[in-house]
C-alpha cells in the first residue's frame, strides 16, 4: 500500500470539487485523523501523508489537494494500491517547484532560490513547509525565558480555490465601538462566545484564527521558491493583508450567529473628541464576557486615554490635554501628510525579497502604539496586543485594525497624490484564508482595495475632522501646558552639529542613546525618474529618510523625529510643527535562520508641510533630532547609520 502522487495538467477543476459551506465543523473525520496525528509538526507530516504511506490509516484525505496557483497543475495526493506514483507536470517554473514540494519531491531543493528578488508579486507560501518561531532575549535585556511559538496552518481539508466576490457582496456596516447599544454587543459576544468554543482544529476558532496573524509575521514561512521568510508587515502588504483579515474573520463571525449583516465594530482611538474613542472600548472590558482579555495593560483601563505614539511610557506626567493634542498631530503627520503611497503604504515587497523593513506611516505609529499600548506589561513580550503572535488572540486586535483599515480608506480621500500602489507586484500578490465554511481561500490584493466591493463600509464620524484640520504650531508659537525641560547637553550652535550623512557599505551605526542631533542637507536636484513621471514641483514631498535604524526585535520602543528643533528631548510635546513623525517597534518573534536580537528598519516621513509651517523655504541645511521617547538604553539600544532627505 502506498500513496502516488499524481500530477496532471487538467484533470477535475479545483473549483468544482469544493462544496458549499454545509455548516459542519471543518473537521471532518478525515482531517480530525490529521490533526490527531500531526500536533507539534502538522505539516511536515502532512507532507509524509502525502508522499508516503501511513500505515494502518487508510485514507490520508479524501479530497485532491489543489494548491497549485492559476489552476495550470493539479496536484492529487491520492493512495493507489502498490502503484509507482506517476509525474506529469505541464506548468510554469513556480508551480512545478510547488507541486513537487506538495508532492514532498526532491526538486525543490535544485530549484530554490536565495534572497532573489523576481520582480514578481509575493505568492502564497508552500504550506507543507512551516517552522516555528523562536526567541532570545537581545543583548543586555534582563534574560526572559526563550520562547518557541508554532503557528503552522492547519492544512486546507479541501482543495484551495480563488476566492470570488460576490457580485452582490452583503453589507457590513462596521460602527465605532463606543457608539453601539446593549444587543449589538450581546450579539458580537455571543459570535465570539462561539468562536472560542469551536475546537482548535477548526480554523475558525479564535486561536486558529490568531495562528494566521503569527504565521505570516512570525516567520512560520518562506516565500514559495525562496529561503527567506514571509512577512506581510513592514510593507505595502500590512494594509491590503489585514483587510483581507478582517473581511474573512467578520464573515466567520456572522455565520457562527446566522446573521449575515453582523459587522466587526472599530476602535475609533483617533478620536480626540470627549466621547469614548480614545480609550480602551468598554464594551471589551467586561471580566467573563468572551470579549475581554486579561492580558492587557491595567493601568490603561478606562477612563486612561489611549496615546498614540506612546507618549505616556516616555513620560508619565501627560496632562489629558497634552495628551489629547499629541494624538492630533501624530494622526495629521502619519495619515495627511503622508502624502504618497510610498509613504503611507509602506515600500514595495515582492517575491523572493528579504525580510521588508519599509513600512508606512500609520504601520509605524499609531497603529503599533495601539498594540503596544494595550498588551500587559506584567507579561515577558507585551501579550496578548503588545507582540504580534499573540495579539489576534485579543478580540480587540479586529476592532483596532477596523480602525485601521478605516483610516486607510479615509487617506484615500483626502486628495493629491493619497492613492493606492499601481505596480502589478502590489495588485498581483496573493494570501490564503479560511472562509466561513473553514475552506481555504486564495485572494488577491486587487480585490480588496475598493472596500464597497467587499461590502464593507464605516459609520462616519466627527472625530476625523479635528485631525484631518490639525494646525500644529512651531513650538516657539505654542503655549503647551507642558514646559521642555532640556536636561540634556545639547550642541550649542548649528556649526557644533555634526552630519550624520546618507548611509554607506561598512559604514558604523551611531547610537542614539536619549537622543542624536544631525545637520541634514535638503535636495536641489528633481531625481529623472520623478520628472518623467510628470510631477510638477508642487506634487514633490520632500522625505526625511532615516536609514539602517536598528532596535531589539523583541522590545517595544519609539523614537520621536523633530526638525530645527535641536534641543527637543524626551519631555517635548509632540503636537508641534517641528514633529515630524514616530516608529514604535512591536515586539514580534523571528523566524528559523532569522536575526533574533535586532531588526534593523528604514523609517521615513514627508516633511514637507513641517518645512511649510516652520517657514523654511530656501533649500539648506535643517537639523534632525531622533529622540527616544522609549528605549535608547543599554538595555534597550536604538541606533542609526544614515540620514538623508529625498524627493518623493
Ligand atoms: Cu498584523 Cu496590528 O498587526
Amino acid at each position: 500500500m502506498a500513496t502516488s502522487i499524481l500530477l496532471s495538467s487538467s484533470g477535475p477543476s479545483c473549483a468544482s470539487t469544493r462544496s458549499k459551506c454545509d455548516g459542519l465543523p471543518a473537521t471532518s473525520a478525515d482531517g480530525k485523523l490529521l490533526v490527531s496525528s500531526l500536533t507539534g509538526g502538522r505539516s511536515s507530516l502532512w507532507i509524509r501523508g502525502a508522499k508516503t504511506s501511513l500505515p494502518g490509516k487508510k485514507q490520508v484525505h479524501s479530497s485532491a489537494f489543489c494548491l497549485v496557483r492559476r489552476r495550470t497543475v493539479i496536484v492529487r495526493a491520492q493512495e493507489e494500491q502498490d502503484q509507482e506514483g506517476q509525474i506529469n507536470v505541464n506548468g510554469g517554473r513556480r508551480e512545478l517547484i510547488q507541486a513537487a514540494s506538495i508532492a514532498g519531491l526532491s526538486l525543490l531543493s535544485s530549484s530554490t532560490r536565495s534572497g532573489i528578488a523576481w520582480g514578481a508579486p509575493v505568492v502564497p507560501p508552500d504550506l507543507t513547509t512551516c517552522a516555528p518561531a523562536s526567541v532570545t532575549t537581545p543583548p543586555g535585556v534582563p534574560a526572559a525565558p526563550a520562547t518557541t511559538v508554532n503557528c503552522c496552518l492547519l492544512p486546507p481539508t479541501k482543495p484551495i480555490v480563488d476566492y470570488k466576490l460576490p457580485t452582490k457582496p452583503q453589507i457590513h456596516k462596521r460602527r465605532p465601538a463606543h457608539k453601539v447599544d446593549a444587543d449589538y454587543i450581546q450579539k458580537y459576544n455571543k459570535a465570539y462566545e462561539l468562536m472560542r468554543a469551536l475546537p482548535t482544529t477548526d480554523p475558525r476558532s479564535l486561536m486558529r484564527q490568531a495562528d494566521i496573524h503569527c504565521a505570516f509575521c512570525n516567520g512560520a514561512y518562506n516565500q514559495l521558491g525562496s529561503t527567506n521568510k514571509l512577512q506581510v508587515h513592514f510593507s505595502w502588504l500590512f494594509l491590503p493583508w489585514h483587510r483581507w483579515y478582517l473581511y474573512f474573520h467578520e464573515r466567520i463571525l456572522a455565520h457562527l450567529i446566522g446573521d449575515p449583516k453582523f459587522s466587526l465594530v472599530y476602535w475609533n482611538w483617533d478620536n480626540q473628541a470627549n466621547v469614548g474613542g480614545n480609550i480602551m472600548p468598554a464594551m471589551f472590558n467586561q471580566q467573563g464576557s468572551a470579549l475581554y482579555d486579561a492580558k492587557r495593560n491595567q493601568n490603561h483601563l478606562p477612563p486612561v486615554l489611549n496615546t498614540l505614539a506612546l507618549s505616556d511610557l516616555g513620560n508619565t506626567n501627560l496632562t489629558n490635554e497634552q495628551i489629547i493634542q499629541d494624538n492630533l498631530n501624530v494622526m495629521y503627520q502619519s495619515v495627511v501628510t503622508a502624502s504618497t503611497p510610498d509613504l503611507f503604504m509602506g515600500k514595495k515587497y515582492s517575491a523572493g525579497d528579504p525580510e521588508p523593513n519599509i513600512g508606512g506611516t500609520l504601520e509605524n505609529a499609531p497603529h503599533t502604539a495601539i498594540h503596544a499600548w494595550t498588551g500587559s506589561d506584567k507579561e515577558t513580550y507585551l501579550e496578548d496586543m503588545g507582540n504580534f503572535y499573540s495579539a489576534a488572540r485579543d478580540p480587540i486586535f479586529y476592532a483596532h485594525h477596523s480602525n485601521v483599515d478605516r483610516l486607510w480608506a479615509v487617506w484615500n480621500t483626502i486628495g493629491g497624490r493619497r492613492r493606492d500602489h499601481t505596480d502589478p507586484d502590489f495588485l498581483n500578490a496573493q494570501f490564503l484564508f479560511y472562509d466561513e465554511c473553514g475552506d481555504m481561500v486564495r485572494v488577491r490584493v486587487e480585490d480588496a482595495l475598493d472596500n464597497s466591493k467587499l461590502g464593507v463600509s464605516y459609520l462616519k464620524v466627527n472625530g476625523d475632522k479635528l485631525w484631518l484640520n490639525f494646525e500644529p504650531q512651531p513650538l516657539s508659537a505654542t503655549t503647551t501646558t507642558t514646559t521642555t525641560t532640556t536636561t540634556d547637553v545639547t550642541p550649542k550652535s548649528i556649526d557644533e552639529i555634526p552630519e550624520l550623512g546618507p548611509s554607506s557599505p561598512g559604514k558604523s551605526a551611531t547610537n542614539v542613546d536619549k537622543k542624536l542631533v544631525s545637520l541634514a542637507k535638503r535636495p536641489t536636484v528633481i531625481p529623472q525618474e520623478l520628472l518623467d513621471k510628470g510631477l510638477a514641483q508642487e506634487d514633490l514631498e520632500e522625505v526625511l529618510v532615516l536609514e539602517d535604524v536598528q532596535v531589539p526585535r523583541n522590545v517595544a520602543s519609539h523614537i520621536a523625529v523633530f526638525i530645527n528643533l535641536p534641543d527637543a528631548d524626551a519631555n517635548t510635546p509632540l503636537s508641534i510643527a517641528e514633529y515630524v513623525g514616530s516608529f514604535i517597534n512591536v515586539p514580534h518573534f523571528a523566524g528559523e535562520g532569522m536575526d533574533m536580537s535586532m531588526r534593523s528598519v528604514i523609517v521615513r516621513f514627508g516633511i514637507k508641510d513641517n518645512l511649510r509651517r516652520l517657514g523654511i523655504t530656501d533649500p539648506s541645511t535643517i537639523t534632525v533630532t531622533i529622540v527616544a521617547k522609549l528605549g535608547g538604553s543599554e538595555s534597550v539600544p536604538i541606533s542609526v547609520k544614515g540620514i538623508k532627505i529625498e524627493y518623493e
